[in-house]
């Protein structure tokens, strides 16, 4: 965030507050100021060194073991290959005799990855190969290649542009200083010779500004091409705030992952943000696969693309009869620990974000309430502040759910207190939320003050809870509370400590209604180096901060979530929103793309950056509304909350010098739109439900780019400004000021049909279609062939709409056939993993709509009913219909708008645990 140096911290500190400015470049490391990505990007392409020894091959049941030799340094490797699941294998290469152990990652897998076996299908001197179900990989040993296959279609190909890099640990070899009386000039004879590492002079120690890193274990970084013929385009890797098909980096800086507080972020820009998440997808028309790039260090990766000029090199090795296929091209670089890489194999878009998340787990299904309205700011002043605002909400019949509270609610930034002048009374107010259904999130923050009257402080400092330095003393460093020190979230002791602390006994002022908002978690150090925590420093077992950075913040975040199922003993699902975030944080926590700007830009890329997350296994994904810096006019306030309602987390924040902008702040009309915008969110709340049920059973992003249900539509590949909610919804924000028409991209290319959500306009033009738009609404779309489940009673909370009735929104295909879901439960507890649940085939033959469970389980029980079925493109002459139920047969009234073509059919007034028919009579 702000930058800082070691003096007039304070004068800085308020420049930071009251100062908009655009991001400070000058703080934050490119490539070639950072040792290890010059050196790796240096690699010439087609002369790798390493080799695989073929009379080293041996297997088990699930894993080739190989040794690998780098002929320039003589080292020797391990290699080890081992068969997964569903298309997926493990490629893992460390050193055979590490100087000392190098750093594997954990917690990021939710548990070890299900193997299968694997079959060495042939050995000769040359290559071996292995196979896996459908698919097989053949490693090439002289140079080491490694190919993957689908079927017969090669997918990835691994080391093909000889980019492979695996530092060893050496031992530093002083050199004497030039010059120095007494010294003996001679040349430094590293141990092994040949990789260039010695002469870099950032290989054993690092400036960077005014800071010194001290890289006791020298150069150790690890880098490996993957290429991907057939593909057209790369996603993934988020997060940056730039486009969601990722862009060639030749001529430019790579994109960086490294999570960092980025003060005034810009958009279209590769720079690391808050979060990094290794997994990057390539696809083409035929078939999409995915690398997941196992490593919590620093890491950049480069992408080429064969619509790159002059890309000769990376295409040369597919080029088969003259014909050029395209291809994407990317090379991973990080700083230390193993080559520890996953191969998704797809072959469909949707089959490669499953595997993504088979390996590091979903997004458990979330209660209810967090899928509705939040609204935050950076702060709400006091408890008759947010009593007032809570009020509000009702005054002006708008839906919200979640009251939120920032740092400034407790006392001088020491987390788990209260404010007593401001907050003196924290569980009337909670009960004043509660009351009418609502609920709080209050932040707690991972730096601790450093005062003598702070328990938290005192009892770091007497247990040794605190980050260190080599030397053994506690790190300290600048955050919100000034001085502060950070617990090592690494070490099992301090997270029970820390997890205690959340426990109502603990923290009091809160209970089981109060939720928990983890920020400032990269984490963010104002005085650090490019605003973060030393990369010298030790951290629990004894591991540099070099090596666990990026998965820092979910430490943090899987305490927290941890500690709200404890809090409740077990019958509560947690909610907590995490800014710093890396492959697994989807199990514990949403995320937000942190400190925008009320610009246009900025809500243009928060769909981009959404989507990115959610393919990366994150679909619990939103943008503060309205921009975080700066204030919104009430066209960009309007537009920003359309959009956000088609997002998975939907909340409203603000910086804290902005101007106050609840929705009744701005006229009337914008008020009413914003109320309108709102209420099409809760109305549409049982399907991001079923959604996010969905995601936990099968591990599909809940938000998706068109290209996941139109893999072979290459026009759809590069669309970022519309998103399909579920395979139903397609949405397309206005994200320019001022317009009267857009521009729609309708997929499907004319075999599917889409219906205006307002109007139920059909759609039948495929491709590009200007649309008009006003300022009351954005185009939104439900597909042809489908059966989207609604509440439609305006309520203030979604705890209130709990035992509503539902409508069924069926639109039938060319066949006049469509197919849905839904999903209930309790909506907050986890029962449901017990079987309370309903879960539910809606199926539209054309003339009969049915509803039958999809497993029999069904031990939920509902008080929600079926209000109305709507069928867009119904049979002509409908006079009635009848509803058939195990207890017997009604007849229905049937009303038809010959305006929208709509036939409703009224009150089947059935319960919906029940199996039902619905017969239409002619
Ligand atoms: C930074 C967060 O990104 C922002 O949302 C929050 O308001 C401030 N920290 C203060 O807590």
């Amino acid at each position: 965030m702000a930058p800082f140096r070691k003096f007039g911290v304070l004068f800085l500190l308020l420049c930071f507050v009251f100062t908009v400015q655009s991001v400070d470049r000058d703080n934050f490391k490119t490539c070639e100021q950072s040792s290890f990505c010059r050196r790796c990007r240096k690699v010439e392409a087609g002369k790798s060194p390493y080799q695989l020894l073929a009379n080293t091959v041996s297997q088990n049941y699930s894993t080739l073991f190989a040794e690998l030799f780098n002929k320039d340094t003589g080292v020797y490797y391990v290699l080890q290959l081992t068969a997964l699941e569903e298309n997926t294998f493990r490629l893992h290469i460390n050193e055979k005799n590490p100087l000392k152990p190098r750093y594997e990652v954990e917690h990021a897998l939710q548990g070890v990855p299900n193997q299968i076996k694997l079959t060495i299908s042939e050995k000769t001197d040359d290559h071996t190969t292995v196979t896996n179900g459908p698919s097989k990989i053949v490693i090439y040993h002289t140079p080491l290649k490694i190919d993957s296959y689908f079927g017969d279609q090669l997918v990835i190909s691994a080391n093909a542009r000889g980019l492979m890099r695996f530092e060893h640990l050496r031992t530093k070899v002083e050199k004497p200083t030039e010059g120095e009386e007494g010294a003996i000039v001679e040349e430094v004879i590293s141990e092994y010779p040949g990789d260039g590492a010695e002469s870099d002079p950032g290989a054993w120690e690092e400036n960077f500004k005014s800071h010194h890193d001290s890289k006791p274990n020298g150069p150790e970084a690890i880098a490996l091409d993957f290429s991907f013929p057939g593909a057209e385009f790369a996603y993934g890797i988020p997060q940056h705030a730039d486009s969601f098909a990722l862009k060639s980096t030749k001529g430019i800086d790579p994109y960086r992952l490294y999570n960092l507080d980025v003060f005034e972020y810009e958009v279209n820009e590769r720079m690391a943000l808050y979060g990094s998440i290794p997994v990057l997808y390539a696809h083409g028309k035929e078939l999409t696969s995915g690398v997941f790039w196992h490593n919590a260090a620093e890491t950049w990766v480069d992408i080429r693309s064969s619509t790159d000029n002059n890309v000769v090199e990376s295409i040369v090795n597919f080029v088969s009869g003259g014909v050029k296929k395209p291809q994407v091209d990317a090379h991973f670089i990080s700083e230390s620990g193993v080559i520890d890489v996953f191969f998704l194999l797809g072959p469909s878009p949707l089959d490669t974000f499953r595997q993504y998340t088979l390996l590091t787990g979903v997004t458990p299904l979330p209660q209810l309430f967090t899928l509705g309205y939040h609204q935050c700011r950076w702060n709400y002043n006091d408890e008759q502040d947010v009593i007032d605002v809570n009020r509000n909400f009702d005054q002006y019949n708008i839906s919200m759910d979640v009251m939120w509270l920032d740092i400034e609610y407790t006392d001088n930034k020491k987390y788990f207190t209260w404010d007593s002048r401001k907050f003196s009374k924290p569980l009337e107010m909670i009960e004043n939320l509660t009351n009418v259904g609502r609920k709080l999130v209050v932040i707690i923050d991972p730096h601790i003050k450093r005062d003598n009257g702070y328990f938290i402080h005192n009892d770091a400092t007497d247990n040794g809870y605190y980050v260190k330095h080599a030397d053994g003393k506690d790190y300290e460093g600048w955050c919100w509370p000034g001085s502060s020190s950070y617990l090592d979230f690494f070490s099992p002791k301090i997270r029970d400590y820390f997890g205690d602390q959340y426990g109502l006994d603990k923290f009091h002022g809160t209970t089981n209604d109060v939720y928990i908002w983890n920020d400032m978690n990269e984490p963010s150090v104002f005085n650090g180096p490019e605003i973060t925590m030393p990369k010298d420093l030790i951290h629990y077992g004894g591991w540099e901060h070099r090596d666990v950075h990026n998965i820092n913040g979910l430490m943090f975040t899987s305490v927290t979530y941890d500690a709200l199922i404890k809090r409740s003993q077990g019958t509560r699902r947690p909610f907590v929103l995490t800014r710093s975030h890396f492959a697994g944080s989807q199990r514990y926590a949403a995320v937000w793309t942190g400190d925008n700007a009320a610009e246009w830009s900025h809500l243009r890329i928060s769909y981009p950056m959404c989507l990115s997350t959610a393919v990366a296994g994150m679909s619990f994904c939103g943008a503060d509304i309205g921009g975080f810096f700066k204030n919104p006019d009430a066209e960009l306030f309007t537009r920003w909350n359309q959009a956000g309602v088609w997002l998975p987390f939907f909340r409203q924040h603000a910086h804290i010098e902005t101007k106050r902008r609840e929705p009744w702040l701005f006229d009337d009309n914008t008020t009413r739109r914003v109320r309108d915008a709102i209420a099409l969110r809760y109305s549409y709340l049982p399907l991001w439900y079923t959604l996010f049920r969905e995601h936990e059973i099968k591990g599909y992003p809940v938000i998706r780019p068109l290209w996941a249900h139109y893999p072979a539509e290459f026009n759809s590949f590069a669309i970022d400004d519309q998103l399909l909610v579920g395979d139903a919804i397609l949405v397309r924000p206005v994200t320019e000021a001022s317009v009267t028409e857009v521009t729609v991209y309708f997929p499907g290319e004319g075999k599917d049909k889409w219906y205006d959500i307002n109007t139920m306009e059909e759609y039948s033009t495929p491709g590009n279609v200007r649309i008009p738009v006003n300022i009351d609404m954005i185009p939104v779309y439900q597909r042809s062939g489908t059966i989207v489940p609604r509440k439609m009673r305006n309520r203030r909370s979604s705890v209130a709409m709990k035992d509503d009735p539902y409508t069924l929104v069926v639109i039938g295909d060319n066949m006049k056939k469509a197919s849905g879901t839904l999903y209930i439960d309790d909506e907050t507890s986890f029962e449901y993993r017990q079987g309370k649940y309903i879960y539910l085939q809606l199926f539209f033959d054309g003339n009969v709509l049915s509803s039958k469970h999809i497993d029999k389980l069904n031990k939920f029980e509902t008080k929600s009913w079926l209000e109305r079925v709507n069928i867009v493109n119904a049979p002509q002459n409908v006079k009635s219909a009848k509803l058939v139920t195990k207890s017997g047969s009604t007849t229905l009234e049937v009303n038809f708008n010959p305006n929208n073509k709509v036939l409703t059919i009224r009150k089947p007034a059935v319960n919906m645990g029940e199996e039902w028919t619905i017969e239409l009579i002619r």
